[in-house]
């Protein structure tokens, strides 16, 4: 058996680990020759592969990003794109695919199965918002990276007597900010799932200096303002391929409370130093069991999963369950964050 595997989306701390296990599982236990697809679903379409085994693997499971690349080529949006994909999958001899990714890779792999296309899939995105699991891996080095950040900010906001923002990851689902704010004693967590009142956040930010602390308040860079609060968001403008910029809302709220409370505020935003580096020990484990548990999906001819952690199960379930609506923080889940604001 061959077995191509490829990285789509973006990249996230784990991805290697998931890449060694898939192969050692292979190679060791079932005898199964690899090859890697670069970049993602670009790789299967253009046909351009790299050689993948044991010694390839090699020192990987600490390494951030992806030995194989990625990107967001999405081959439905390509004319003729399956039928490329199917060609090459046949001209580099592969019997099955793993394909490890988030919404949009794993969205491609559901109709390449559909089609029948024999594809395993992976789940990943340092957002967690994957319904289909309980956790994602990258998420938790997502989280610590931002929570270190966050205690750094404490001691230069109060010896300043400022407001310091700070925008993490997440467009639509606010699960870095709520663990990353609770983890980090944050006064305020502004998530995409909840519109925020600006005149309540100023409000609490005079409250806090009162207490004689200074206020950090976390914010998802897909937090809204709510309607009527007299805060306005500027349109998301695309860039040049396609991805919407929300425009910054951890800078424009750090000069509304300026504006509004006469505080210094300063913005901090962590953007990609969120996905980049080293995993933490728990996304290595994750991300391990995922391989091994993908590549043991291949070995029983069970296409058209993909593989997920119940509770601390990891299990197969249709890919679907990847795609389907997104994992959002829940009003319970947020309120009980609230009792630390302000
Ligand atoms: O989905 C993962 C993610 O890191 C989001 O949190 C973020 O909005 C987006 O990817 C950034 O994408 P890009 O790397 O294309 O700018």
């Amino acid at each position: 058996m061959r077995v191509g595997v490829l990285t789509g989306g973006g990249d996230c701390p784990g991805l290697n680990a998931v890449i060694r296990a898939v192969v050692r599982r292979g190679v060791k236990e079932f005898g199964f020759e690899f090859v890697g697809f670069r970049d993602g679903w670009r790789g299967p379409l253009e046909g351009v592969t790299m050689p993948l085994g044991i010694e390839q693997c090699r020192g990987i499971l600490p390494r951030g990003g992806t030995i194989l690349g990625s990107s967001r080529t999405n081959p439905f949006a390509v004319e003729g794109g399956v039928e490329r994909i199917t060609a090459n999958l046949a001209a580099a001899g592969v019997d099955a695919l793993v394909a490890i990714g988030g919404e949009d890779t794993l969205g491609v792999a559901t109709k390449l199965s559909e089609q029948g296309v024999p594809v395993v899939g992976v789940p990943k995105t340092i957002d967690n918002d994957l319904s289909g699991t309980d956790f994602t891996f990258g998420f938790d080095t997502a989280v610590n990276i931002a929570t270190e950040a966050i205690d750094r900010l404490h001691t230069t906001a109060e010896s300043h007597h400022r407001v310091l923002v700070v925008e993490v990851m997440g467009r639509h689902a606010g699960w870095i900010a709520l663990h990353a704010g609770m983890a980090g004693g944050a006064s305020e967590v502004l998530i995409p799932e909840q519109p925020f009142d600006i005149d309540a956040v100023c409000a609490r930010v005079e409250t806090r200096f009162q207490t004689q602390y200074a206020p950090i308040i976390v914010v998802s860079e897909g937090a809204v303002p709510a309607d009527g609060t007299g805060m306005t968001m500027q349109s998301g403008e695309k860039d040049a391929f396609g991805h919407v910029r929300l425009g910054g809302i951890g800078d424009r709220l750090a000069k509304e409370i300026e504006d509004r409370t006469g505080k210094e505020a300063r913005a901090v935003v962590l953007g990609h130093v969120q996905r980049g580096g080293t995993p933490t020990a728990f996304d290595r484990w994750l991300a391990t069991r995922f391989g091994l548990q993908a590549i043991g999906a291949v070995a029983d001819v069970e296409y058209g999963v993909m593989v997920a952690l119940r509770g601390t199960d990891i299990v197969r379930v249709p890919l679907s369950e990847g795609t389907g609506e997104l994992k959002l923080v829940g009003p319970s889940e947020y309120a009980e964050a609230q009792v630390f604001f302000g």
